[in-house]
């Protein structure tokens, strides 16, 4: 197959519904990372974005959608007060909330749970592409499965190429990081996955909002996550990635010694303000603090593969605000390989 990259023009976009209304998958910008969309309510297509990305059969797809009118026919319950008051507060955006699924929904979709997930993104291509296409879009992020999520078509193509006809160019994602994940489905909202609507925000609206502890930690063996997304190593690179907490000069000195001893070509990455503290050692800046980190984390982890980095050793952030979520996927990157110094 040839996949063909596009800028979203509305030539572009009329393109691209076509091939979703024709059961096909193609790759879109959001404001989080890239997608791959296809109709959501056509159990093929859903099945064909699995085998694009290689993607467990396990591990359920977010449903997009453009308005609000459009959540009714896909959630089998009325949405609670406090789900509407978070709509409106951070819909269109960076939030996925669970909700008990409908049985228009396809299996396929919600990988067998009875409950499914609902976002509306922000992004104006974004929003353009699903009304074009006139139905919900079922999409993941567009990476292989496994790889860090991409965060621009370029990256899309590097792991699409040949397995999906049509990548949309929208430019770079404005977030970096995927959509925070909320599950409504208890009297509390619970955070699944960290992201760009962050714990406090969610607080603010609702009163009150749990973390799920597999957001800080390894999951155990056998245990059975609330995500199934989380069972899965993401976001990994191919060198070996330790993380270093602790006050920046011993962070520092111990980044600095595991570099000099460790014999391989290694990178390392900090914050701006801390690169100086590497002399000439191979060290790429991951902006000035969680907000910027979020944008620039996956892009790093894939530079560290481009420069062949065997070992990458990084800089934490503090985990509250943004940082929550960049501890989070660095944390999995490094199947939370974490040295307090
Ligand atoms: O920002 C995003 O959310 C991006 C863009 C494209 O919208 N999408 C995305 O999808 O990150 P994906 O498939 O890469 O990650 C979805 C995560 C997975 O960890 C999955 O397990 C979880 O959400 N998830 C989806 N439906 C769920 C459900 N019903 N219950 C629990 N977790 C769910
Ligand atoms: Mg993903």
């Amino acid at each position: 197959m040839q996949t063909v990259l596009l800028k979203c023009s509305d030539e572009a976009l009329n393109r691209a519904a076509e091939l979703v209304r024709a059961g096909q998958v193609v790759g879109f910008p959001t404001e989080t990372v890239y997608g791959l969309g296809a109709n959501a309510l056509d159990s093929d297509a859903v099945l064909k974005i699995f085998a694009a990305k290689g993607r467990p059969a396990d591990n359920p797809l977010i449903v997009h959608i453009t308005d609000i009118s459009q959540i009714k026919p896909l959630i089998s319950v009325e949405m609670s007060r406090m789900a509407r008051r978070l709509a409106e507060k951070f819909w269109p955006g960076p939030l996925t909330m669970i909700f008990p699924r409908s049985p228009l929904i396809p299996d396929g979709v919600t990988a067998g749970l009875d409950t499914v997930g609902i976002r509306m993104p922000s992004h104006p291509d974004a929003r353009r592409f699903i009304e074009a296409c006139g139905c919900p879009i079922a999409a993941p992020s567009a990476n292989r499965s496994g790889k860090p999520s991409p965060t621009s078509a370029k990256r899309v193509m590097e792991d699409m190429d040949g397995r999906i006809p049509m990548i949309l160019d929208g430019g770079e994602c404005q977030v970096g990081l995927e959509s925070t994940v909320l599950d409504m489905t208890g009297d509390v909202p619970r955070i699944l996955r960290p992201g760009g609507v962050t714990e406090e925000d969610v607080a603010r609206v609702a009163g009150r909002c749990l973390v799920d502890e597999t957001v800080r930690r390894p999951l155990r063996e056998d245990e059975k996550p609330r995500s199934p997304g989380a069972k899965y190593r993401h976001y990994a690179p191919r060198g070996a990635l330790t993380i270093f907490e602790g006050e920046p000069d011993n962070v520092a000195r111990a980044i600095c010694q595991c570099y000099d001893g460790c014999g391989r070509p290694a990178l390392i990455l900090a914050l701006r303000d801390h690169v100086h503290l590497y002399g000439d050692r191979r060290v790429l800046a991951m902006g000035s603090g969680a907000d910027e980190m979020a944008h620039l984390v996956f892009e790093r982890l894939r530079d560290a593969d481009d420069m062949g980095a065997e070992y990458i050793f990084s800089e934490a952030v503090a985990d509250s605000g943004m940082g929550l979520a960049v501890m989070n996927r660095l944390g999995r990157a490094a199947a939370f390989h974490i040295e307090k110094v």
